[in-house]
C-alpha cells in the first residue's frame, strides 16, 4: 500500500511594504487571505497562508510579494555574516519547492528561462552591498538549473536579499511593478499619491459598496481609483480639483474602474449639499510641491468646515498630511474626535495618515 504523505508544508511570504504601513497590510493579509502573520519589521510583514496562489497578487496595501526563502533578525553587521547568507542560501531554502510555487503563479515562459538576482541593503554594515550579492550568488550555486541564463531585465525568476539592518530576507519575487504602480495609472501628476497608500487610506476609512466616496482634491485621482478598485466599482465616487490638468489626468485614470463623477472646484466651498458623502479621502498638499507651508494651516482651517457640512453623521474621513498640527486644530474646530492615525514615510518625508468622525448630526 503506498504510504500516504502528508503534503509539504508551504513556505512562508513576505510582503515589502512603505515604512508605517506594517499594520494596515497586515490586517488586508488575515482579512483578505485568511494569512496568518509570523512578524513584522520596518517594511516588511512575514506571513503564511492557507493556499499559494494568484490572489496574493491582489493585494493592494503591499508594494511586493515575495515566496521565503530564508529569513533572520541576527544579522551581526560582521563580515561574518556573509558566510552566513551564503549558508542559508545553500541550506536553508528548498529552491525546487519555491520554483515550483512560483511556475504555478507564473507559468514558465517558452524557451529558457532566464533568472536574476537583487541585493538591497539599508544600514551600516562592515561590508558592501556587493559582497553580500557575491555571498547570495555563491549560496544559489547549482540550485537554479543549470540551462537557466541570467538576464538584467525581465528575467522570469527573480531571487532577492533585502538587507535591513539587523534583518535580513531572501526570497522569489511573485508581485512585478504593477503591484505597485497599477495598471490603471495611465497619467501622472508630479506630487501624486503612490497606489499603496490611497489603498491603506480606503482600507482605514472602511469604504465599502453602496457608498459616496468623495476627493475634494483629487489630482490625478488615486485614491478614487482605489476605492472603486476595492469595491468593484461599487460606490459613487466624486471628485474634484482645482486644476484642469489634474482632472483630466483623473478621468483617464478612472474611465477603466467604472467612472467618476469629476468637477472643478475650491475645495474650501464645495458646490454640494450638506450631508451627501459618507466618506472623504485626500490628500491635500503638503505645502511643499504645491503650496508655501504657511498656506497650510489656513488651507485645513477654511477646507475642513466644508468637508463637515458635506459629511454624513457618523461619516468617516481619511487624510493624509505631513505636518499634523495645523490639521489637528482645524478638525478640533469642527468636534472631530480622530480615530485612528499611522505615522509614514512618503517619498523620503514623514507623512501622517489621520481617520477622523463626524460624531454628531
Ligand atoms: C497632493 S495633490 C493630490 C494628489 C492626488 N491624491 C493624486 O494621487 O494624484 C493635491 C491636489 O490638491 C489640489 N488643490 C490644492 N488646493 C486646492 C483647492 N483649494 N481646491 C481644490 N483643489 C486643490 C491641487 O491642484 C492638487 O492636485
Amino acid at each position: 500500500m503506498a504510504k500516504h504523505r502528508p503534503p509539504a508544508e508551504l513556505p512562508a511570504c513576505y510582503a515589502v511594504v512603505i515604512p508605517g504601513l506594517e499594520t494596515v497590510a497586515a490586517a488586508e493579509i488575515e482579512q483578505e487571505l485568511g494569512g496568518d502573520i509570523k512578524r513584522t519589521g520596518p517594511g516588511i510583514v512575514v506571513f503564511r497562508l492557507p493556499e499559494i496562489d494568484e490572489r496574493i497578487l491582489e493585494l493592494r496595501t503591499t508594494e511586493d510579494v515575495y515566496l521565503l526563502a530564508w529569513g533572520t533578525d541576527k544579522l551581526t553587521y560582521r563580515a561574518l555574516d556573509l558566510e552566513k547568507i551564503r549558508n542559508w542560501t545553500a541550506h536553508d531554502a528548498d529552491w525546487p519547492r519555491l520554483l515550483q510555487i512560483h511556475h504555478a503563479i507564473h507559468p514558465k515562459p517558452k524557451g529558457k528561462p532566464t533568472y536574476h538576482l537583487v541585493t538591497q541593503m539599508q544600514g551600516q554594515h562592515g561590508y558592501r552591498r556587493a559582497d553580500a550579492a557575491k555571498a547570495l550568488a555563491r549560496g544559489l550555486a547549482g540550485k537554479l538549473p543549470a540551462s537557466w541564463r541570467y538576464a538584467e531585465e525581465n528575467a522570469a525568476v527573480e531571487v532577492w536579499l533585502t538587507i535591513q539592518g539587523a534583518t535580513a530576507v531572501c526570497g522569489l519575487r511573485l508581485s512585478d511593478r504593477t503591484m505597485r504602480h497599477r495598471t490603471y495609472k495611465l497619467e501622472h501628476l508630479p506630487a501624486s499619491l503612490r497606489p499603496t497608500v490611497a489603498g491603506a487610506m480606503v482600507r482605514l476609512a472602511d469604504v465599502r459598496a453602496g457608498q459616496v466616496v468623495l476627493d475634494p482634491m483629487c489630482g490625478a485621482g488615486t485614491i478614487l481609483a482605489e476605492a472603486l478598485a476595492a469595491t468593484g466599482g461599487k460606490i459613487t465616487a466624486w471628485g474634484g480639483d482645482r486644476e484642469a490638468k489634474a482632472l483630466r489626468a483623473a478621468g483617464t485614470n478612472l474611465r477603466r474602474l467604472g467612472g467618476a463623477l469629476l468637477a472643478r472646484w475650491d475645495a474650501r466651498r464645495l458646490p454640494l449639499a450638506d450631508q451627501c458623502v459618507d466618506r472623504i479621502l485626500s490628500n491635500p498638499p503638503f505645502g511643499k510641491q504645491l503650496s508655501r507651508p504657511e498656506e497650510i494651516a489656513g488651507l485645513y482651517r477654511r477646507m475642513l468646515p466644508e468637508y463637515d457640512r458635506v459629511l454624513r453623521p457618523h461619516g468617516k474621513a481619511v487624510l493624509l498630511v505631513s505636518d499634523p498640527a495645523p490639521l489637528r486644530d482645524a478638525a478640533q474646530a469642527v468636534g472631530w474626535p480622530r480615530l485612528e492615525q499611522v505615522r509614514l514615510r512618503v517619498l523620503g518625508q514623514a507623512a501622517q495618515l489621520s481617520v477622523w468622525q463626524k460624531a454628531r448630526s
